[in-house]
């Protein structure tokens, strides 16, 4: 039996946005669901799970510190629209989105109102991330093509309206800074800035620095949570000579924690420019514990590994890292995954050798189908 009405708040684009799925179903029907979705998964891999499946909130709405959103010049009104495609394609223009935290929300308000087409830069459509970060930070991540960034830099009208309002600018595939050097606006290197921030074995805060457009986690305030579940879990099964193999640590959510709590990490990064960006932040937080790989993980042999290896993939799952994980001691594995069904597929792999003993829900995405799962296995053999 499904509630029909979220009694905390109600969106005015939904149906129509396709972003969110359920502000139809009341928050207690959603987690039902979620819990459900996983345990069905679960089933169908033929793996066993503990009867509970925890689920964690942070809260219903007003979450997000980042958002990735589309504008659009429309000719019969000749105003911009700021929105989010629909599930035929059509941008839904939008004023207020509920899952933007109150200082997004206000950023979002405010890069609205500069209008991007000017006299001799023609730009009809482009998308954007927006972020928030530590201090009030505020940025944009302007992912257009290469001759719409041409113009703008020529032009400069734009992009100077947005950097004399405080945003850090950043332009194109790889992310790199508008910067006015001698009255003249040029691309330079990307600058990573504390976009994002995760929390210490004592509960302090750790800022991380990146850039608007790399990964993190949506929400610092549920990423807590889900770094605070990996960490207890880390903690629980610490002994003098506990070490972690991660795969994926990006610039650091789960790897400063662990090694504020004093334990050895080797992160296994493919992505170069994370690499840097972890070796920065670490190097704030402590890193005589950390030994940074940037390769790709992908059938490497981790034999010698017999304690801990924690996992956070993208969608796309472990693929062949699954056979390294067979083939070393480790005695625990923790996966942490967005997207459920490859991590099932994955756990099937690994069914012989590790035993589910704890999962946990972290409820990143409410509203929409999606969310973050946590599992806690043990070496059966
Ligand atoms: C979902 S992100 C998680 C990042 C980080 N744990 C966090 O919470 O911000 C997945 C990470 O895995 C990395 N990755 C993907 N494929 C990889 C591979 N084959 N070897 C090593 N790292 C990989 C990506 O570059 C990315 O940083």
């Amino acid at each position: 039996m499904s509630e029909t009405l979220s009694p905390s708040a109600s969106c005015e684009y939904f149906p129509t946005c396709n972003a969110c799925q359920l502000w139809d179903l009341g928050y207690s029907a959603q987690k039902d669901l979620k819990v459900a979705r996983l345990k069905d998964l679960l089933n169908l891999h033929g793996l066993e799970s503990p009867a509970s499946v925890e689920f964690v909130s942070s809260g219903e709405f007003g979450l997000r510190d980042r958002i990735d959103f589309t504008f659009k010049f429309d000719p019969v009104t000749a105003k911009f629209h700021f929105g989010f495609y629909d599930k035929d394609k059509i941008l839904i223009p939008v004023k207020k989105c509920l899952q933007m935290s109150s200082q997004l929300q206000k950023i979002f308000e405010e890069f609205s109102l500069v209008e991007p087409k000017t006299s001799s830069a023609n730009i009809l459509k482009g998308s954007v991330r927006l972020r928030t970060g530590v201090g009030g930070l505020k940025g944009c991540w302007l992912d257009f093509s290469n001759l719409d960034i041409k113009h703008l830099l020529e032009d400069g009208t734009y992009l100077r309206t947005l950097l004399s309002k405080g945003f850090k600018v950043e332009m194109g595939q790889k992310g790199k800074s508008v910067t006015e050097v001698n009255g003249q606006l040029k691309l330079t290197d990307p600058k990573a800035h504390q976009w994002f921030k995760t929390v210490s074995a004592n509960g302090s805060e750790i800022p991380l620095s990146c850039l608007v457009s790399d990964f993190t986690q949506p929400s610092v305030q549920s990423a807590k949570a889900l770094t605070t579940i990996v960490l207890n879990w880390a903690l629980k099964i610490k002994t003098g000579n506990l070490s972690v193999i991660e795969f994926g640590p990006g610039i650091g959510q789960f790897t400063l924690p662990l090694l504020s709590a004093k334990i050895p990490v080797t992160a296994l990064e493919v992505d170069a420019a994370a690499c840097e960006n972890l070796r920065l932040n670490a190097s704030f937080a402590g890193d005589e514990l950390l030994t940074i790989k940037n390769d790709d993980f992908q059938r490497r042999d981790f034999s010698d590994e017999s304690g801990l290896i924690l996992v956070n993939p993208a969608r796309s799952g472990l693929k062949k890292f699954t056979d390294s994980i067979s083939q070393s001691k480790a005695e625990f594995l923790i996966y942490v995954s967005c997207f459920p069904e490859s991590m099932c597929e994955d756990l099937e792999r690994l069914k012989s050798i590790y035993r589910i003993q704890e999962i946990k829900i972290v409820d990143q995405f409410p509203q929409t189908n999606h969310f973050e799962s946590c599992v806690f296995l043990q070496r059966i053999k």
